[in-house]
């Protein structure tokens, strides 16, 4: 096996940390061929609050999926998420040098976009082309080749806060892989459950993971917002380990088991017996309280969503509805209350399948990882030489690349100056 072209996701979530491996083949086919995951406990609402728990969650992660895999792990995408992701749209105008618009002209004028004054504690993440306008027309997705006089880009800017990132990347690399590139978890997540039908048309991807709700709003192919939200799949756990005095692990399996944030959907009389805390005699609890409990916290999440909604004035552009993904979005119910509160379709998103995915990845709380490891192969093409040049693995950074003080934040630019190469992908 050409482990040159082996490229890896890892999704260090609230409540899991995933790595899935996967294969590049000749015909640019993608095949996962390692998966490991483990329990995260490093981690608070999508930010590392603990460096020692987060590293040990990923090297048993990471260790799972090599000794599947059968190969080394030199480097991986991850997922970033956490309620110190801000974004926000910008845009920038260049006059265009020669008669056609160039490669050039594209990267002065997506620099122009990205220069707006950001506090000096963040750094950009992302930077994502939206459309082109060169002089009076718009809507343009590739200007290269087109003539005009000024160019203009729009664009989406995701920022975070340049400690919370560096915790991230440092609990990697402290693991003895490479942080190749961070990628926003709602944006991981969208490519492995929107079709580019819904993208065209206009969705609402809502990640429900364990600590936080990460969103993402596409129309026209474009991410036109990106937010999240504290509120996770954990917040509805703890809402019933406080409400039935029980403890969390009980609560979990309660909320799993016999779960729903609609009262009407179960037996309203059916009882079910609950283990209190520790010295407490186990007591049966109404099925009904557990709905009554769950659908208060769905119902405050959904509001959250709609004044979201509201606020970014999206309603006229999500005609496609909402696509509810993450291990969250399994509470049974959260569809149909999403959809009376939302006053739009919503739905559960499902990875979209492809090689050697198993029926257990088919899960939404997969999503984020499958997602981060189709943006790594778009960013690594299968390469057949077998002198390959050493740095393959890693993505062309911009001249801010050539520097060659590594120090954390100077590998933050870098992740962000990349994205011109990673956004070019989306088009
Ligand atoms: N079958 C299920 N029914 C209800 N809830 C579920 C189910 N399976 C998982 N969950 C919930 O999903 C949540 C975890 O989702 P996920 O694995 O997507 O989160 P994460 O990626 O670890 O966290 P985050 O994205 O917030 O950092 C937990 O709160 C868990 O209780
Ligand atoms: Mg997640």
């Amino acid at each position: 096996m050409n482990e040159k072209n082996i490229i890896v996701g890892l999704d260090v979530g609230t409540t899991k940390v995933c790595t899935i491996v996967g294969l590049q083949h000749p015909n640019q086919e993608l095949e996962i061929i390692g998966i490991g995951t483990h329990p995260s406990y490093g981690l608070k609402k999508g930010s590392v609050v603990n460096i020692d728990k987060t590293v040990r969650s990923i090297q048993a992660s990471l260790e799972e999926a090599r000794l599947m895999a059968g190969v080394n792990i030199v480097g991986a995408t991850i997922g970033i998420a956490g309620s110190h992701i801000y974004s926000f749209n910008s845009s920038g105008v260049v006059a265009i040098k020669g008669k056609e618009i160039t490669q050039d002209d594209v990267d002065r004028v997506l620099e122009a976009a990205r220069a707006v004054v950001i506090p000096s504690d963040r750094d950009i993440l992302h930077v994502i082309p939206q459309e082109f306008r060169v002089d009076n027309t718009t809507g343009i997705k590739n200007p290269i080749g087109m003539c005009g006089v000024r160019l203009e880009a729009h664009v989406h800017i995701v920022t975070g806060s340049i400690p919370l990132i560096q915790n991230l990347v440092k609990c990697v690399e402290q693991t003895g892989i490479e942080a190749e590139h961070i990628t926003l978890q709602p944006l991981a997540s969208s490519e492995a459950v929107l079709s580019y039908e819904e993208k065209e048309l206009g969705v609402v991807l809502v990640d429900i993971g364990g600590g936080t709700t990460d969103i993402a709003v596409w129309k026209d192919g474009s991410l036109i917002h990106s937010q999240i939200i504290p509120i996770g799949g954990n917040h509805f756990t703890n809402d019933l380990a406080v409400a039935l005095k029980i403890p969390h692990n009980e609560a979990e399996r309660i909320k799993i088991n016999h779960g729903s944030v609609l009262a009407e959907q179960l037996n309203q009389s059916a009882h079910i017996t609950v283990q209190g805390l520790s010295g407490t005699k186990p007591c049966e609890v109404q099925l009904s309280v557990v709905a009554e409990v769950l659908g208060a916290r769905a119902e405050e999440l959904f509001d959250v969503v709609r004044y979201m909604v509201e606020e970014k004035k999206l309603h006229d552009q999500i005609a496609g509805g909402f696509v509810l993904t993450g291990g969250g979005a399994l509470i049974k119910g959260l569809p149909e209350l999403g959809e009376y509160i939302l006053m739009r379709s919503c739905k559960i998103g499902y990875p979209i399948p492809f090689g050697g995915m198993t029926n257990i990845m088919q899960n939404p709380k997969y999503s984020t990882v499958l997602g981060l490891l189709i943006e790594a192969s778009k960013r690594k093409p299968y390469t057949p030489t077998q002198n390959q040049s050493s740095n393959n693995h890693r993505v062309m950074f911009n001249s801010k690349d050539k520097d060659s003080n590594h120090s954390n934040t100077d590998l933050i630019g870098k992740l962000s100056e990349s994205l011109k190469s990673v956004f070019k992908e989306i088009f």
